[in-house]
């Protein structure tokens, strides 16, 4: 019977001759899936034996990784934010990077609450995830407040033009038990509203240049491409978000849009064209890369009555 670390071994070099650039750490995560295990315990026993069944179910595995499958829809899960969610080509697998998204969407809403006094009955902080994929962003911000205590004084909602993506969220808010407080809708970008405005929206839409869709890597072409199509320059998504917001945004309310790291000065430009005013402020990821904008409507267009 072989061990773990002879069919690592072999996994490793299989991989590595297919062309995959972390063939290491997929070998082991794909011996971990076979094995029904983590990839702690794998590595951690090394000399353990492998059964047959486990060692034909890694093999299978290794093919559809080294035809550029990518590991998380072999395995099914993609760890998010610390969150393990269900991953399957209905959407896009959730990137490190959209971490940071989150993470400003939540000092965003955390500050709106602890900021001011809130008398009681104060409205809930209106917060919505313009392009839900997974569910990455909002199941995320749902569990993150939650653990502060704060999900009572919120409410969450999330829009795709994909019905497939929005059934995986559903899917995953519901296996992070906050299927209950996050109201899905399918809508092209924000849902059509005469009276709701948000305080917080948060989105990543897709933003790769169409003309780059055919040089990414093998592994992306298993997604959907509406995911990541952002348009001839990338940003035609993203433009017609901010053509949006306007009417959409509460007068003092902002929008957190995830751009691609070398967006910033055409989305800069864009701010500019299309809100006349507004604030741009943009944040970097852990790469040190321009990740995430920050809008905002300028104080004397929010205090006009017509804002
Ligand atoms: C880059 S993926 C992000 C998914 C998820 N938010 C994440 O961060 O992993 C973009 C998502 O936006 C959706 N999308 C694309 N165009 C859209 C539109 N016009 N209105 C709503 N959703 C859209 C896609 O279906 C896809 O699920």
């Amino acid at each position: 019977m072989a061990t773990v670390r002879a069919l690592l071994d072999v996994g490793i070099a299989r991989l590595r001759e297919s062309g995959s650039e972390t063939a290491r750490l997929d070998a082991e995560l794909l011996l971990a899936h076979a094995l029904d295990t983590d990839r702690t315990a794998i590595l951690a026993h090394t000399d353990a034996p492998v059964g047959d069944g486990a060692a034909a179910r890694f093999q299978a595995s290794l093919d559809r990784r080294a035809a550029g499958e990518p590991v998380a829809y072999i395995r099914g899960i993609k760890e998010f934010h610390g969150l393990a969610f269900g991953i399957d080509p209905r959407a896009l697998i959730p990137r490190p990077e959209t971490e940071r998204l989150v993470e400003l969407a939540e000092l965003e809403i955390v500050r709106w609450l602890l900021g001011a006094p809130r008398p009681a009955g104060s409205p809930p902080v209106r917060v919505i995830d313009v392009g839900v994929g997974s569910g990455a962003v909002a199941v995320t911000l749902a569990v993150l407040l939650r653990r502060r205590g704060m999900l009572d004084e919120v409410t969450l909602a999330a829009t795709d033009l994909s019905e497939d993506a929005l059934q995986l969220a559903r899917e995953n808010a519901v296996a992070h038990a906050v299927g209950d407080r996050i109201a899905f809708s399918t809508a092209d970008l924000l849902p059509g509203s005469e009276t709701t405005r948000w305080d917080v929206v948060a989105a990543n839409l897709p933003y790769v240049r169409s003309g780059a869709m055919p040089t990414l890597p093998v592994a992306t072409s298993y997604e959907p491409a509406t995911a990541l199509d952002g348009g001839p320059d990338g940003l035609t998504v993203i433009g017609r978000l901010l053509d949006q917001l306007p009417d959409a945004l509460a007068p003092h309310g902002v929008a957190l849009l995830e751009i691609g790291g070398d967006q910033e000065a055409a989305l800069r430009a864009l701010v500019i064209e299309r809100l006349p005013g507004w604030s741009c402020e943009v944040e970097r990821d852990l790469g040190g890369l321009p990740r995430v904008a920050i809008l905002r409507r300028d104080e004397t267009d929010a205090a006009s009555p017509a804002a």
